[in-house]
């Protein structure tokens, strides 16, 4: 097969055969084809699509391009969570250890920043020690011990889709309907556990901008796992305010930390307990409200703090940062950005306040980009809040005073201001089951 010919047919708006994608999915996993090609085809699927059948063909042969993982070596329920991706989005880092703590074992692959939102694989690697790069036995391993695990998309499991996510997070081919849901599929059916929960962010710091194609993205997830015989819900949830206040890898860990300590913002609380209690629901737990109860208990008990801990020491890292983040290295450089009037703010443009998160250093420009951990922003107001002229809105933080200038005048752009209070969007946008 010729892979010209094929990144010709997706451009020229022709449907490909089961056949050219899983040449194209064994390609990329094999690196027998180069990036300019690779990257070409997704422009092309970017441009043109795949409908519903080529989207499952991508899918399933992303997930076969390496091992399928195998739990029935691990006892009980294993459950899986996946976010589409958003700003300040740090709810794995609660959600698992809650799942696990209430006997759900969760065995997760997690992804590194894309675009202008966060990954989990990121913000774990700013814990001194920390190893995501897990061979599948280590993985599997890891979860036997401690009842869950969070690694990177290593080892043998989904290569495709390592190698597209990097190339995809570079080339503007990341916001695309069949891309992402391929994407995370493709992990969560290699990843093997039983209950999926999946969290499809809707909104402006979101690659789904609005109800409509975030509601056809999750029921597209839901029914991918439901062909492959697994239980799955997906709760359709606001990113049009960007999660919590701190928004940067290790800054985003140290909110997850207070989360789990009872001292977490209300909407990032909210939101990892409605997510931990789905996927208990899922693997048989309760209803969806007893779960809520469920979830609730163990953070306010601290038991899921501490599992976050044990995590952290069973994969490498140094579980002091988890029980005092002020271990954390702050950033060497920081920077008031103050409100220009006084009035509400009436809307944050969320992808824009990731993209200065990612000028700041937080994030990728180019595929071979490393990150500093401590770079980022805490908002110190958010949409709906009142401002003085003058008074501190955010802080940003990054290793070079140079980024500032720039970073302020994006963040600017970003931010709107009302004299009317502004109405807030619900937490919870739907669920799809
Ligand atoms: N998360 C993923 O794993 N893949 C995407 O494409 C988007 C979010």
């Amino acid at each position: 097969m010729n892979f010209i010919d094929i990144i010709r047919k997706k451009r020229d708006g022709f449907e490909l055969t089961k056949e050219e994608i899983e040449f194209f999915a064994f390609s990329a996993a094999n690196e027998t084809v180069p990036d300019y090609q690779l990257s070409a085809m997704l422009m092309a699927i970017y441009l043109n699509g795949l409908n519903e059948r080529e989207t499952l063909d991508l899918t399933t042969a992303m997930a076969h391009s390496g091992d399928m993982a195998d739990l029935s070596a691990i006892d009980g329920v294993k459950g899986d969570k996946h976010s589409t991706g958003g700003v300040g989005d740090k709810t794995t880092l609660i959600v698992a250890p809650i799942a696990a703590e209430c006997d759900v074992k969760i065995a997760k692959m997690s992804g590194r920043g894309l675009g202008h939102t966060g990954g989990t694989v990121d913000k774990l690697e700013s814990i001194p020690g920390f190893k995501t790069s897990l061979e599948t036995e280590e993985f599997f391993a890891a979860v036997n011990a401690c009842g869950l695990c969070v690694a990177g998309q290593s080892g043998r499991l989904c290569p495709a889709d390592k190698k597209l996510y990097g190339l995809r997070d570079v080339t503007a081919t990341v916001d695309n309907m069949p891309l992402i849901a391929s994407s995370i599929m493709s992990k969560k059916l290699a990843g093997g556990a039983d209950c999926i929960v999946l969290d499809v962010k809707c909104g402006s710091g979101a690659f789904m901008k609005d109800a409509s194609s975030a509601t056809s993205l999750a029921e597209k997830m839901v029914e991918i796992g439901r062909g492959a015989g697994r239980r799955g819900a997906a709760l359709i949830t606001d990113m049009d305010v960007p999660l919590g206040h701190n928004i940067g890898n290790s800054l985003e860990v140290i909110e997850a930390v207070e989360t789990l300590k009872g001292n977490g913002p209300e909407d990032l609380t909210r939101i990892s307990v409605l997510l931990a209690a789905k996927l208990l629901q899922l693997a048989g737990k309760g209803s969806f409200e007893e779960c809520q109860t469920l979830a609730k208990s163990k953070i306010d008990d601290g038991t899921a703090l501490n599992k976050l801990a044990e995590m952290v020491a069973a994969q490498g890292g140094n579980a002091e940062y988890i029980r005092n983040p002020s271990l954390f290295e702050a950033a060497k450089h920081s920077f008031e950005v103050k409100a220009a009037e006084n009035g509400y703010i009436a809307h944050m443009d969320a992808e824009g306040i990731g993209s200065v998160c990612v000028a700041l250093g937080a994030g990728r420009m180019r595929k071979e980009d490393s990150i500093d951990p401590s770079a980022g922003i805490i908002l110190h107001r958010k949409t709906g809040d009142y401002v003085e002229k003058g008074e501190a809105v955010a802080t940003l933080y990054a290793s070079d005073n140079s980024l500032f200038a720039a970073a302020c005048e994006k963040f600017a752009q970003s931010v709107e201001f009302s004299a009317e209070r502004p109405a807030l969007n619900p937490l919870l946008l739907g669920v799809v089951e």
